[in-house]
């Protein structure tokens, strides 16, 4: 399945693949008419049958016979527990993690283990939404430099040697995001002390799990 979806996305792309990542350490089930497979309720319908050590066999293979057209491969979404049991039986470690990550879930201890394992560590939801755009020391620090709260963020995780990606539609925001101002060691602490380990993206369900895992499962 893994080969079979590089080369759909090859395809699709026309070019090669710098960074190929697993989306999850959850399998989702593979429906080539349905590229987010979710239920009536909204939810992923998972394959539990599948273990992420053998997608991640398989994307070492890919890496191996794709002629450079995937370049590197990495993972998303993972935790020390996962990365843990990844390692068990990898041949190649993940270049790079995707997990959420802004002043509200900062994920210090992961971001120091991944950089001793050689793993960079990419921020998804940099900016945190409205909720931590609008925190009143992210407001002021944006006023106080004269750029925007996203801006404000980005220099903060810039700063702790973390790459995020930031969507933005609109070209101006997009040249804005590249330019960064360089944060006081007083404003980083000040940015660093928001943490309370808030996630506002992928959250545990009142039924206690993420897509049929629970907390413990994912390292949570
Ligand atoms: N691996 C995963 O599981 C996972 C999960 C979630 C997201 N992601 C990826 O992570 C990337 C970013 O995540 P995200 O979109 O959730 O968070 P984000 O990049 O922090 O936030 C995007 C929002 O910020 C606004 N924005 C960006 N730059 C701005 C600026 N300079 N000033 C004001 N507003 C600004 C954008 O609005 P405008 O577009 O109007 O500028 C957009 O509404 C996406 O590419 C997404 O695919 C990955």
């Amino acid at each position: 399945m893994v080969e079979q979806s590089v080369e759909r996305s090859l395809d699709a792309l026309g070019t090669y693949i710098d960074l190929y990542l697993m989306h999850f350490p959850i399998a989702m089930v593979y429906d080539n008419d349905d590229r987010d497979p979710k239920d009536a309720s909204g939810n992923y319908r998972v394959d539990s049958a599948v273990d992420f050590k053998d997608t991640w066999a398989a994307m070492e293979r890919v890496l191996a016979n794709s002629n450079g057209r995937v370049r590197a491969i990495g993972v998303s979404n993972f935790s020390i527990r996962t990365l843990e049991e990844l390692l068990e039986t990898a041949k190649i470690v993940p270049a790079l993690n995707q997990v959420e990550m802004h002043p509200y879930l900062q994920q210090e201890e992961l971001k120091q283990w991944q950089g001793e394992k050689g793993i960079v560590t990419c921020a998804y939801t940099p900016t945190g939404y409205g909720a931590v755009r609008n925190d009143p020391v992210i407001l002021e620090l944006a006023k106080k430099y004269g750029v925007s709260s996203a801006q404000i963020i980005l220099a903060w995780h810039v700063a702790r040697g973390v790459v995020p990606v930031c969507k933005s539609s609109d070209a101006q925001r997009q040249r804005d995001n590249i330019n960064l101002p360089t944060l006081s060691d007083l404003d980083f602490a000040r940015i660093t002390a928001l943490d309370r380990y808030e996630r506002l993206c992928n959250k545990i369900g009142p039924d206690g799990k993420m897509s049929g895992w629970t907390a413990e499962q994912l390292g949570w």
